[in-house]
Parts: structure tokens; C-alpha cells; sequence
């Protein structure tokens, strides 16, 4: 019975035991659907939760509300995270499936950051594409057993490369194990995204950390 997971969402079955099951978050005015593909191919095998944004900005899902382009709706953000956060541990326990790493592209990169800061233990780490500070406030967790990719575009319009810095920081300062990569392109993503998260997800110790929860 899954009637009572709260998101539309797609899950596809893992089908290697090893692959780590991936969560996929999509960025504006995309859905469940938008980062299928993209699972399949950085992490073969894997398990896929992909939930849809329940926020509609002109009728395009997000995650959370905005104010403008870059200026978030923080109260929003903080309850947005804790709904979802709650609908990926029913998935869990509903699908059997172990912690999930998040892989999250700009709008879905910044739900995910945001699940960090404030439900670390929902989340095995996270792959953020184009993530920006999701919190001005953010709370003073551990994040010491959690590895982080960020991707950021250097021609993004929508990041400035101050925010990303300041993402990084907040992250690193709680004990995150971050990995940052400045790519020469804007904020769409592109195939170099692809290789950087696939390398990611591969090493090593994605796998035991998944093994072990
Ligand atoms: C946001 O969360 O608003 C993003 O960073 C930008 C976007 O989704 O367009």
C-alpha cells in the first residue's frame, strides 16, 4: 500500500543490491519524470525515489515557494524540507529500500540542502547541481558522515558565485565532506554534470556508507 505517501512520485526497483538507491529531485517546472534518465545512468542498478514539487509558481512544480529569482520563502523552505523528509521514510519502509542519496538539480538541489541542514540523518549524502544557501539561518547539525558534490555553472545567471561559496562553507563547518566543481557553463546541466556525479556516486565509500545504514 502506498496511498499514504503524500508526493506524486516514480519509484523504480533497484536492480543491484550494491547500487545505492538515489533520490531525484528535479529543478523548476519539472517533474517526477525529469531526472529518470539521469539516474539510470550515474548510478546503474540503483533504486529511484523521484517525488514531484507540490508548489505550483504559473503552474510549475517546485519545492518550495519563492518571493523572486533567488529569494526564498524560508518558512516555506523549513516546513517544505520536514514534509518531504517525512514522505522519504515512508517511501523506505514502504518500498524497502535503504538511506538514499539525494541528487538534486537547482530548485531540487536546494530541497535537498535543505533536508541536511535540518533532517540529516533522512538523507546518505547529496549530489547538489547548481544548489544554492537554501537557509539565511541554517541550524548547527553534524554533518560528518555525509559526503556532498556541488556543481556550480561559472556563467550561471541565476548563482553567484558568492552564494555557492557560502553553501560550501555552511556545509563544510558542519563536517561535511564536500566536493566542488566550477563547470565553464550556465545553469542548465550538461554531460560533464553526468561524469562528475557518476565518478561521485562510484567511490568507494558512497558504497560501504550505504552498505552500513
Ligand atoms: C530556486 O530554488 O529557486 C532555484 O535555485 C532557481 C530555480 O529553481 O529556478
Amino acid at each position: 500500500m502506498t496511498s499514504h505517501l503524500t508526493f506524486i512520485h516514480r519509484f523504480e526497483p533497484g536492480t543491484r543490491l550494491e547500487a545505492p538507491p538515489l533520490l531525484l529531485l528535479h529543478g523548476t517546472g519539472g517533474d517526477e519524470n525529469d531526472l529518470l534518465q539521469l539516474g539510470r545512468l550515474i548510478s546503474p542498478g540503483s533504486a529511484l525515489l523521484s517525488p514531484r514539487g507540490k508548489v505550483l509558481e504559473n503552474g510549475m512544480p517546485r519545492y518550495f515557494r519563492r518571493h523572486a529569482e533567488g529569494v526564498f520563502d524560508e518558512d516555506d523552505v523549513r516546513q517544505r524540507a520536514h514534509e518531504l523528509a517525512d514522505f522519504i521514510e515512508a517511501a523506505r519502509t514502504a518500498y524497502g529500500i535503504g538511506k538514499l542519496i539525494a541528487v538534486g538539480y537547482s530548485n531540487g538541489a536546494n530541497i535537498a540542502a535543505a533536508i541536511l541542514l535540518q533532517r540529516p540523518d533522512v538523507l546518505s549524502s547529496a549530489a547538489l547541481l547548481r544548489p544554492m544557501v537554501p537557509l539565511s539561518h541554517a541550524p548547527n547539525v553534524d554533518l560528518s558522515d555525509k559526503r556532498v558534490l556541488m556543481v556550480a555553472g561559472q556563467h550561471d545567471p541565476i548563482i553567484p558565485r558568492e552564494n555557492t561559496l557560502r553553501l560550501h562553507d555552511l556545509l563544510s563547518t558542519r563536517g561535511a565532506d564536500v566536493e566542488s566543481h566550477d563547470l565553464p557553463i550556465g545553469h542548465q546541466l550538461s554531460q560533464a554534470d553526468l561524469t562528475l556525479a557518476r565518478r561521485w556516486i562510484r567511490t568507494p565509500d558512497s558504497v560501504a556508507m550505504d552498505k552500513a545504514s
